[in-house]
């Protein structure tokens, strides 16, 4: 039964994608732009392959079966919530401390090590593909990201560099590094989708409507499409390289996309997604899709071709699996506004998680959106207690 809904969830991911973008049946974009063209699945010795992490509780729940414990990791929990991620942060830029694979690798196994989460995130930013393609980028302490140009006109667009899969390399090698200390703990890729990377890219910066972005795609629709197309390669590569290089399962953020309607989302978005999603499919491993404010956007972001879906704190898991068909398994969505709570209320609300999430297929516990730096690291590991404490029946 397991795997036949897995199976269910996988084909249906395929015909989405073969009808939506522009993948060939060896996993390669049809626009010959991918500069590594391996096809196949995961090697024999991927820790999904070998028999280390397939049967995780992770895997299991994001494949729709009964994991053996309730499974929950939070989004940015590798951050400035943690005293030990300060301290080896000193002095090292945040880009440059993605770029360093020891660093990147001990600073994502800091917080499996503290609260004993069921999954790493890799450490690494939605603009690093930018950043090893050559384009100028930076992450400005309290801000985001910010671009030295932004890209607005068709010239820009053409003249963005193409990332390669050597420039990936620290990447590869940052997951391996990884993968060898977290034994049967799975390891979660991830990358920015085509809407939230343009979005910067666009702007050049944060941005809080995302104004630039939403105008091109009406005002220009070739120079979006081609902007969104080169995002959704980069990102591809980007997780692409986690996955093979060791990654379990692969997490799409587009978490600017509750700023769209529907239409534009479908017309303007969904296939760019898909098409990133095209350079990892073929790899078999399960594929999660997160936004913000996206409660209206569920069932289009589960039709790009995902396995699990990421719901924010606006909507009730209940509520998310019946607009899904009751056919998906979900993640999250624990408000991070109650982890500064006191205790006892923010107890009642992940009991309240759990009970919604309980009518979906599969439930891995997240928050509804990352980490606050300010949280207090012992609630945290306070609420994995409490979450594995809760038997799965
Ligand atoms: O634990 C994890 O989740 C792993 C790492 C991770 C980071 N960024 C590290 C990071 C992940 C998955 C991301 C993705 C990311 N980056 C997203 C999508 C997820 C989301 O939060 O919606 C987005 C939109 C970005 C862009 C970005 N990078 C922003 C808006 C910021 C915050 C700027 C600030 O200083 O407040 C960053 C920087 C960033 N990325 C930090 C971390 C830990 C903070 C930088 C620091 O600690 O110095």
């Amino acid at each position: 039964m397991t795997s036949c809904r897995y199976l269910l969830g996988r084909n249906l991911g395929t015909i989405e994608g073969m009808i939506s973008s522009a993948a060939t049946s060896d996993g390669t974009a049809s626009n010959g732009t991918v500069s590594h063209t391996h096809p196949g699945s995961l090697d024999s010795g991927h820790p999904l392959m070998d028999g280390r992490t397939a049967d995780s509780p992770l895997i299991t729940a994001y494949r729709g079966g009964k994991p053996s414990r309730r499974p929950v990791w939070f989004m940015r929990q590798a951050g400035r919530s943690l005293p030990e991620y300060l301290k080896v942060r000193e002095g090292v830029a945040m880009l440059e401390s993605c770029l360093r694979p020891e660093l990147a690798s001990e600073i994502t196994l800091q917080p499996v090590r503290r609260h004993d989460v069921d999954a790493a995130i890799f450490f690494s930013d939605i603009v690093i593909p930018l950043k090893l393609a050559g384009v100028g980028v930076d992450i400005v302490p309290g801000v985001g990201p910010v671009l030295d140009k932004p890209v607005r006109t068709a010239a820009d667009v053409a003249a963005l560099p193409k990332l390669t899969w050597e420039a990936l390399e620290p990447i590869r090698e940052a997951v391996r590094l990884t993968v060898a200390q977290l034994g049967k703990t799975p390891l979660i890729g991830f990358a920015g989708a085509p809407f939230t990377l343009a979005a910067y890219m666009v702007e050049g910066k944060p941005s809080r409507d995302h104004l630039g972005p939403r105008t091109m795609m009406h005002a220009d629709p070739e120079t979006w499409q081609a902007l969104a197309n080169w995002a959704a390669d980069a990102s591809g590569l980007f997780l692409r390289a986690q996955l093979e290089a060791g990654a379990s399962a692969g997490q799409l953020f587009d978490s600017w996309a509750g700023s769209l309607g529907l239409a534009d989302y479908q017309r303007f978005v969904a296939p760019a997604s898909a098409r990133a999603l095209d350079h990892v499919r073929h790899l078999g491993a399960p594929l999660i899709h997160f936004g913000t404010g996206t409660s209206e956007l569920l069932v289009a972001m589960r039709n790009v071709g995902v396995d699990v879906v990421g719901v924010d704190y606006r909507l009730p898991l209940d509520e998310a699996n019946r607009r899904l068909g009751g056919t998906v398994p979900l993640q999250g969505n624990i408000d991070p506004a109650l982890l500064s709570a006191p205790w006892p209320v923010l107890e009642a609300h992940v009991r309240e998680v759990i009970a919604a999430g309980s009518a979906a297929p599969g439930h891995v516990l997240n928050l509804g959106h990352g980490v606050p730096p300010e949280t207090d690291p012992t609630v945290l590991t306070r609420v994995v207690e409490l979450i594995h404490s809760i038997s799965p029946e």
